[in-house]
């Protein structure tokens, strides 16, 4: 993968946008893959901010959500549906009909993955799929031990990442057990992978992604499966980088 160290989250944010606001000028219906959380926060927010500077026309552009819980009520705030609604659809103007996310209207949860899948492929693949990283490895909600082929499917949320994903919750009972996420084998057959992390508490995860060996005990080390992945970090998130 090429690495990058960034000063900051807003720099990071500015180089990933200008590739995705390049890439939807050259072709219009680009498919984009969206992480949520708070990394990939700087990016839609430089995007949304070169979409309207430019004046550039993003009716076409569809979009992929990573990642869903599973369990939680229809329209809850903190649903990846919501999120990416609120901090993607409506910043950048997106035509809401375009923006996937795994799981919804199923009707089926057996289905739902392979449903997802289909979808992905219809649309012909993704075009470029921005990713964040869990301190436990993950990506996507693909936890340590998930298959490096594995496709969209349902699973369960490892005990740290509900602790870290409670913050955006008011109990930490309330964070769901279950989630349907992308598989890695869908995440690697994004045609550009960005992977973008910060922060101190990231740095273990990336050092394991990026040096350590290719291993479904972490996740992240998929990227080093891929031809065109582009890693963002900052100081803190490079300290354990050799
Ligand atoms: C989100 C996702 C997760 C997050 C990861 C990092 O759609 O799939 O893998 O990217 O948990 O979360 P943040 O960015 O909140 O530190």
């Amino acid at each position: 993968a090429e690495v990058l160290i960034v000063r900051s989250q807003e720099e990071a944010g500015s180089i990933v946008a200008r590739s995705i606001a390049d890439l939807i000028v050259s072709r219009p219906d680009a498919v984009l893959g969206l992480a949520t959380g708070s990394t990939p926060l700087a990016v839609y927010a430089a995007l949304a901010q070169i979409i309207e500077a430019e004046g550039i026309d993003v009716s076409g552009v569809r979009g992929f959500a990573l990642d869903e819980y599973v369990g939680l009520p229809q329209g809850h705030p903190e649903s990846y549906r919501a999120v990416i609604t609120r901090e993607v659809v409506e910043p950048l103007g997106l035509d809401p009909a375009k923006v996937l996310v795994p799981g919804e209207n199923a009707t089926s949860i057996q289905t739902a993955g392979e449903d997802y899948e289909a979808a992905i492929a219809a649309a012909g693949g993704v075009d470029v799929q921005i990713l964040g990283i869990g301190r436990t490895g993950h990506i996507g909600f693909n936890e340590p031990g998930s298959s490096l082929a594995s496709h969209t499917r349902v699973k369960t949320l490892a005990e740290a990442t509900k602790r870290d994903n409670a913050r955006f919750f008011d109990s930490p009972d309330d964070v769901p057990i279950h989630c349907i996420t992308q598989g890695i084998g869908t995440i690697l057959r994004a045609r550009h992978l960005f992977l973008l992390a910060f922060g101190a508490a990231k740095a273990e995860a990336i050092a394991a992604a990026l040096e350590g060996p290719v291993s479904a005990s972490s996740p992240g080390s998929a990227v080093q499966l891929h031809p065109h992945a582009t890693v963002l970090v900052d100081e803190d998130a490079a300290t354990d980088l050799r």
